[in-house]
């Protein structure tokens, strides 16, 4: 098969290296990639929100599969314009894709399937989002609707606090995304995030992970895009999995059905656990970055099968063959993110690295200048490992990071704590 994948993050890195090792794969082109994914795939420059440009770029090169990784171009409708081209696709179509484009849309259909998730209020006018916060108190978590490259969420421990990011949002802080703001009560316990296939009506569970969002050790300072990740979770155990799935994603799936805007794709749900109970965070209609690296690294070259049964509506026949292993990927990333930081630092030592089925270093953020790979985003590198223990992989995935020669870079030391008594 012809393959194409959308995206240029980790997360593509990881799909394209499940993908290439699967047989079924003749020829993979990601777009626009990176310089990472250049040493394993054919790289093409195109405009990924523009579904006719990528529909027509697909019919050019013979591509058989299209798998969209970021929601960008899902929200967009990429996914519409490819299948009206007459393409296999993996991943919703723009009415599905509201799941995550619209948190006012996720809520709604939470009520109408009694899905159990954060008590909340729709806004869209500061005064009335101000009188919510004056009734309702604080913490609580200030949501901008619509899309904010995962920065649109605040939590407001004070009720200014709560204020500051309403007034923000509606000023503009986010763009068109903060014109409407949910505020949701504040939900303790722990997080997980916890993914399936989905092919319209049949849903199957791919694995669960904890990423790190907090910039700092300890999970302290300013969020980001996430700083590392481990798989399984677990907090996700039978019993939590099991009422994820029967409270929250299928009936979440069968109203999408009833509504008549049915999901393909993978779905991941952020939950948070508590006393045994799981209830919704968010749902992404994407693969995490991180959490994609991890479960690339569990799944191998099967991932690429379950992917294509989901596009062709083959869940009901697909099963998972699951290692009883681990594994964790420690981000890279730019001294100074997630606020400024400096782009074009080369990265030494990816050279010397020794990759393979336990330990790969996928690329987030970097680019090929004059022979060297130089750093251009924030989060950078993602040192990935397996182990049949999480200490084996937490072991293996620092050993990967520490072979980096990277000054202007950082890492987090700690990632799994949670999972790790040491
Ligand atoms: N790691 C969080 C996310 O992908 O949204």
């Amino acid at each position: 098969m012809n393959i194409l994948i959308l995206g240029s993050g980790g997360r593509e890195h990881s799909l394209a290296w499940a993908t290439m090792q699967n047989p079924k794969c003749d020829k993979l082109i990601v777009a626009p990639g990176n310089a990472g994914i250049a040493q394993i795939a054919e790289c093409a420059s195109i405009s990924i929100e523009d579904g006719g440009a990528v529909a027509e770029f697909a019919g050019e090169n013979n591509i058989d599969l299209v798998i969209i990784g970021p929601e960008a171009p899902l929200a967009a409708g990429v996914a519409d314009d490819l299948r009206a081209a007459g393409l296999l696709v993996f991943g919703p179509s723009a009415s599905a894709a509201r799941l995550e484009a619209s948190k006012s849309f996720t809520k709604e259909i939470c009520a109408a399937v009694n899905a159990p998730t954060a008590a909340y209020g729709h806004f869209t006018d500061a005064a009335s989002a101000r009188a919510h916060v004056a009734r309702t108190g604080a913490p609580c978590v200030v949501k901008a609707d619509g899309l904010a490259a995962g920065k649109g969420v605040i939590i407001a421990q004070t009720r200014a606090e709560a204020e500051t990011a309403i007034d923000e949002m509606f000023g503009g802080a986010f763009g068109g995304a903060g014109a409407e703001v949910v505020i949701e009560a504040f939900m303790t316990g722990e997080e997980a995030s916890f993914f399936v296939l989905v092919d319209g009506e049949d849903v199957l569970p791919i694995g669960t992970a904890q990423d790190h969002k907090r910039v700092g050790e300890g999970d302290t300072g300013l969020n980001t895009g996430g700083m590392g990740a481990y798989s399984p979770a677990p907090v996700m155990d039978a019993a939590v999995t099991r009422k994820a799935l029967d409270e929250i994603v299928r009936p979440t799936m069968a109203e999408m059905v009833r509504r008549g805007t049915p999901y393909q794709g993978v779905l991941y749900a952020g939950l948070m656990i508590e006393d045994g109970q799981p209830r919704l965070v968010e749902y992404n209609v994407r693969f995490g970055d991180p959490e994609c690296q991890v479960l690339m690294m569990r799944l191998g070259a099967q991932a690429f099968d379950l992917i294509h049964a989901c596009a062709e509506g083959r869940l009901a026949d697909a099963q998972v063959t699951w290692a009883d292993d681990h594994a964790m990927t420690v981000v890279l990333a730019a001294k100074g993110y997630p606020g400024s930081y400096r782009k074009g630092s080369e990265i030494g030592g990816l050279g010397t690295l020794q990759e393979d089925s336990f330990h790969q270093m996928f690329h987030a953020g970097t680019s090929e200048e004059a022979g060297k790979v130089v750093a251009t985003g924030g989060r950078v590198l993602n040192a990935t490992a397996r182990g049949a223990t999480l200490a084996d992989a937490r072991a293996r995935a620092y050993a990967l990071a520490d072979r980096i020669d990277w000054p202007d870079g950082f890492c987090r030391r700690d990632i799994g704590w949670r999972a790790l008594s040491d």
